[in-house]
């Protein structure tokens, strides 16, 4: 049963209300980020004479304690109405009045506004490192298996030969802009949102600029009516999430597909690889089915967000509070994903003959071939048809453009020569395309080059954002 104190106000509220009413089952998640702010935000009222030493350093000595217990997982919260009123019950427990010397100059508005901030800023660095990790990964597997080929594939259907390197640099290049994408929502977050109160400011004298710094935030929100009412940052750290899954959705295709015995690209690991209750033969890939399916939450989160906020009027309006489903599911769901992701992809082996083979019987090189002839002066366009007809008479003849011979050749354009002809070499076919972004191995060498530098960024951004741990220990000696 969830009790109410005379703190929040309106004590002849009924059960039913105060229950419908309550978001405590979802913020208590937030506990630890509550604590972390309240420590800072004591300590500001101590240093700027508005609470009493003694009685702050005993306020202080209840929070480091409730703090120690919330990380043992020992804490049993009062059932109050959401997680900044049970602490309050808490303190008050210990501290009979006293307690009610850490509310000053606050108000629950800008107190969830903090606690939100500070869980967006840990989840979305430590899915930074995630994902340094697995640009780092992909960008290694570049280089050791990245001369394999395979077919690249426009509208699903065989396109042009490409490395494996280049496929897995693909990827990688995506998840390279997650990293940016993450690194705004971070820059987004970074501002102070506490000590603007209710909506209008505090007549007391505090000091922004003290608790600011304590929580390390590079900046103050601006606008305390706007700062009460703004979920930005979490509608930024959603759209990033999802935009993240809609790429790992995409490579959990490409595994779900290449790992068919129609593709045969890849086998999965017996480690990764799921059984059928019925079938005995199956080795299905549910790990890369279920991150694709994954995203479907990202996308609902994202939409439950928006749709949340649309229409409210200015400052603080109670709606606010159905943000907790969706953001508090949102960081353990995109680092959920990033780590299977990783782990899954660890345990693919790719099959260099199966790749090889589907090169081999097809025609993924009569690009490459065209091309060589329009080197020899003959008009792309035209050397274009002539490789179309070209192509034809092989499929007619059943036979790949690999067992293309002079004389057939010859018979469509006198301009075929035996050097033309040495474009529909697979391997040459991938070697010949030097130009910046294509799948060529100096190309390729130079994209991974360049993800692994961008994997070390991130990796130490995500080591800058302070963490709430190293904020508790400071704050716990902060000088009052
Ligand atoms: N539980 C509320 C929330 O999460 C805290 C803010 C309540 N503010 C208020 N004025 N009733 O949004």
């Amino acid at each position: 049963m969830l009790a109410k104190t005379d703190a929040a106000g309106a004590t002849g509220l009924l059960p039913e209300v105060l229950a419908f009413s309550s978001s405590l089952s979802l913020d208590s998640r937030l506990l630890r980020e509550d604590l972390v702010g309240s420590l800072a935000h004591l300590t500001m009222l101590a240093r700027r004479g508005i609470v009493p030493k003694a009685d702050a350093s005993r306020i202080r000595e209840h929070l480091v304690s409730l703090f120690e217990q919330a990380v043992a997982g020992g804490l049993e919260l009062p059932a109050e109405e959401d997680v900044h009123m049970a602490v309050e019950a808490h303190l008050t427990q210990a501290l009979g009045e006293t307690a009610g010397l850490l509310h000053t100059a606050r108000s629950r508005n800008d107190q969830v506004a903090l606690d939100l901030r500070l869980h967006v800023r840990a989840q979305a660095s430590r899915a930074l490192g995630q994902l340094a990790e697995l640009v780092e990964a992909l960008a290694t597997r570049a280089e050791t298996e990245g001369h394999l080929v395979l077919p690249s594939y426009t509208h699903r259907q065989r396109a042009q030969p490409v490395s494996l390197g280049y496929t897995l640099c693909a990827w990688a290049a995506a998840f390279a802009r997650d990293v940016e994408a993450l690194r705004f929502v971070l820059s987004q977050t970074d501002a102070l949102p506490l000590g603007v109160g209710a909506v209008g400011g505090t007549s007391l004298p505090i000091d922004r600029e003290v608790t600011r710094e304590l929580l390390g935030f590079s900046r103050l929100t601006l606008n305390g009516m706007d700062t009460v009412g703004d979920r930005d940052f979490a509608l930024d750290f959603a759209y990033a999430t999802a935009r993240c899954l809609l790429h790992t959705g995409r490579v959990a295709t490409d595994m779900v597909d290449f790992s068919t015995s129609e593709f045969g690209f890849v086998t999965l690991e017996g480690t990764i690889a799921c059984g059928s209750s019925m079938m005995p033969q199956k080795r299905n890939p549910d790990v890369f089915e279920l991150i694709r399916g994954k995203t479907g939450r990202a996308v609902g989160n994202l939409t439950g967000l928006l749709v949340t906020l649309k229409g409210l009027p200015g400052g603080y309006n109670r709606d606010l509070q159905e943000d907790r489903q969706p953001l508090l599911e949102t960081g353990p769901l995109l680092c959920d994903v990033l780590g299977m992701l990783k782990l899954g992809l660890g345990n693919v082996r790719f099959n260099a003959e199966r790749m090889h083979a589907a090169l081999e019987g097809d025609y993924t090189q009569a690009t490459d071939v065209a091309e060589a002839l329009a080197m020899k002066g003959v008009p792309f366009r035209t050397a274009y048809k002539a490789v179309g007809t070209l192509v034809r008479r092989l499929q007619e003849a059943r036979l790949p453009l690999a067992k293309v011979t002079l004389e057939l050749a010859q018979g469509v354009h006198p301009a075929f020569d035996a050097e033309v002809l040495k474009a529909a070499d697979v391997r040459r076919s991938v070697e010949r395309k030097a130009n910046a972004g294509g799948t060529g191995p100096s190309s390729v060498a130079a994209q991974v080059a360049q993800l692994k530098r961008f994997a070390v960024e991130a990796r130490d951004a995500a080591q800058r954002v302070p963490t709430l741990e190293g904020l508790f220990s400071k704050l716990k000696e902060a000088p009052l």
